[in-house]
């Protein structure tokens, strides 16, 4: 199951997969981050067909076209403001995974890279976010058994380090 999952230290705007996560807000209409990142490589013709999905509400996800973007789609997801923890973030933050996993998965697609949802802007801590990332991506993955890859994609080395930690600890 281990080699369905890696850690890779990259700009997630670069990765030709099926498909890549993004880290939106629920008005999907874009922002800064990664999100900001995504729809400036993607060109206009993502933001005209995000303008169409009419938002997306905290924990769910919806799924567009690449456009210029080397991935073939996009799924973008909303993750939770952190709040301090005890506002329901962690299951939030774990359907983001999973349901962006489904929809994948219902496509038929078989490759996705993930960014480290939340803790950006919205300021989840990294550690904790890293674990749920983890944990959720490994049990939603045992009932999907078309995802051949996920890529947990860091844009920092500490967080490269953070998720190489967890891939290593098969509990
Ligand atoms: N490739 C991979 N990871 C990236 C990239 C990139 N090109 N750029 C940033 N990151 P954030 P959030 C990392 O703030 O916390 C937006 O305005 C970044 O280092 O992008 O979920 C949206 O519109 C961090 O680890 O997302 C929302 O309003 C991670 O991506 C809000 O920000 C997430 O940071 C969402 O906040």
């Amino acid at each position: 199951m281990n080699a369905r999952l890696q850690a890779r230290q990259a700009d997630i705007t670069t990765l030709a997969l099926d498909a890549i996560v993004n880290a939106a807000n629920s008005t999907l209409l874009g922002g800064g981050g990664v999100d900001g990142a995504i729809h400036r490589a993607a060109g206009p013709e993502l933001l005209a067909e995000c303008r169409d999905l009419g938002g997306c509400p905290t924990g769910e996800a919806r799924i567009t076209g690449g456009h210029r973007l080397p991935a073939r789609h996009v799924i973008h997801t909303v993750g939770p403001v952190w709040h301090g923890g005890a506002d329901g973030e962690a299951e939030l933050l774990a359907s983001c995974y999973r349901r962006s996993l489904e929809i994948a998965a219902g496509h038929g697609l078989r490759s996705i890279a993930f960014p480290c949802i939340s803790t950006g802007v919205y300021g989840y801590p990294s550690d904790e976010a890293a674990q749920v990332a983890v944990s959720t991506v490994r049990s939603t993955l045992a009932r999907l058994p078309g995802i051949e890859q996920v890529v947990f994609c860091c844009f920092s080395a500490d967080d490269l380090a953070r998720y190489e930690i967890l891939l290593a600890d098969p509990s």
